[in-house]
């Protein structure tokens, strides 16, 4: 492959590189012994009370002072100009939350069993496509006239919404493209798919079948954009891919790329944040590679389900892709990591 110069590392048997070096720093916080008392401090002990007496003879000599108009004003000054700083913050942070954050709505086609319901005219109508950013849920007559509380209609607000003719070309054009530009840059990205089982989350984010044109999803898309992007890039940068597919089912973690559960623990380090700590870690050199892993882990994640009992539509699957630039003139290191979530179905059980 064109771009295997241009990555580092090379594919490498699975293992844990970080975590055993991780837990060793911190074995090393958590048992250090208390600070010895520092000679110094102990001497401003014992001079406490003195201190303290001085102190309160200073402060009897001190006229109270009354409020002085001047002052006040000051104050009220100084307040409202925290509070302006206040306002200010919050509304970048308000604005960076909608420039940052987006939720989109995908519609799927009905199946045959809705399709017989809508039919029926049972209930609420499912809900509607009123525009690129509006769906409106609107009761149906029955239900309207058995139950006066129940709202007539609903109105929900997007940042976009797809019809069930939506190609998963499209989604990838909206949903994942921006964020392979963000990681490339540095910062770290996520997507997640929500709702019930069978609304089509695991078709959005892996899709049918990842190794075609058409019904391939956004995570396959989203690597294959990445891997273009190294071989566009110059000479100057080195690439090194790490991947790590997680499995989370009530609270027990699963290696879904070596089919291990126990041992995986997530740590919060003061360095390096959130850390999953045992949670083995592959060096990716090529996008076969990636194919290759993601198919194993798709496979492991079967295996998991009949092992340890489970429905995977109960599950939640991870998978963490840390993406390294180094810029060699400039001895500069750009990190970013993606994580691409097929979230448990929504509902209750
Ligand atoms: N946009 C879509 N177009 C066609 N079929 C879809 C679409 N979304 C989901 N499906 C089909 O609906 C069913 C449930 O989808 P799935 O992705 O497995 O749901 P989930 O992962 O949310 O449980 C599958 O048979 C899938 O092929
Ligand atoms: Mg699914």
């Amino acid at each position: 492959m064109k771009n295997k110069s241009k990555t580092t590392g090379g594919k490498l048997p699975i293992k844990k590189p970080s975590s055993a070096r991780d837990k060793a720093n911190i074995k090393k916080n958590v048992g250090r012994s208390p600070p010895k008392p520092n000679p110094q401090k102990e001497v401003k002990k014992k001079d406490n009370k003195k201190i303290k007496t001085i102190e309160t003879e200073k402060t009897k000599n001190i006229p109270i002072k009354k409020p002085n108009a001047s002052n006040v004003k000051k104050e009220e000054k100084e307040d409202k100009e925290k509070l302006d700083k206040e306002k200010e913050l919050l509304s970048s942070l308000q604005k960076a939350n909608k420039d940052f954050i987006k939720v989109f709505v995908r519609f799927r086609p009905l199946n045959e069993l809705e399709n017989e319901l809508l039919s029926d005219n049972c209930g609420w109508e499912i809900p509607k496509y009123i525009s690129d950013t509006q769906i409106g849920i609107y009761s149906t007559k029955e239900v309207k006239d058995s139950n006066a509380d129940i709202p007539s209609n609903l109105i929900f607000k997007y940042d976009k919404i797809f019809t069930s003719e939506s190609q998963q070309s499209q989604i990838y054009e909206n949903v994942g493209k921006r964020i392979v530009g963000d990681v490339m840059e540095g910062y770290n990205g996520t997507i997640f798919a929500y709702g019930q089982s069978g609304s089509g989350k695991t078709y959005t984010m892996y899709g049918p079948d990842i190794f075609d044109d058409i019904y391939k999803g956004i995570i396959p898309r989203i690597v294959e954009d990445i891997f273009n992007y190294v071989e566009k890039a110059d000479d100057n940068v080195d690439f090194q891919f790490k991947l790590s597919v997680l499995e989370i089912y009530k609270e027990v973690m699963y290696d879904l790329l070596t089919q291990q559960s126990s041992d995986i623990k997530i740590q919060e380090n003061p360095e390096t944040g959130i850390v999953i700590e045992g949670l083995s870690e592959v060096y990716l050199s090529s996008i076969d590679e990636f194919f290759e892993y993601v198919d194993l882990s798709q496979s492991n994640r079967k295996v998991a389900e009949t092992k340890l009992n489970h429905n995977s539509s109960r599950s939640h699957c991870i998978l963490i892709l840390e993406v390294t630039q180094s810029f060699k003139k400039e001895k500069l290191i750009k990190k970013g990591t993606l994580n691409l979530v097929d979230l448990a179905g929504s509902e209750k059980v």
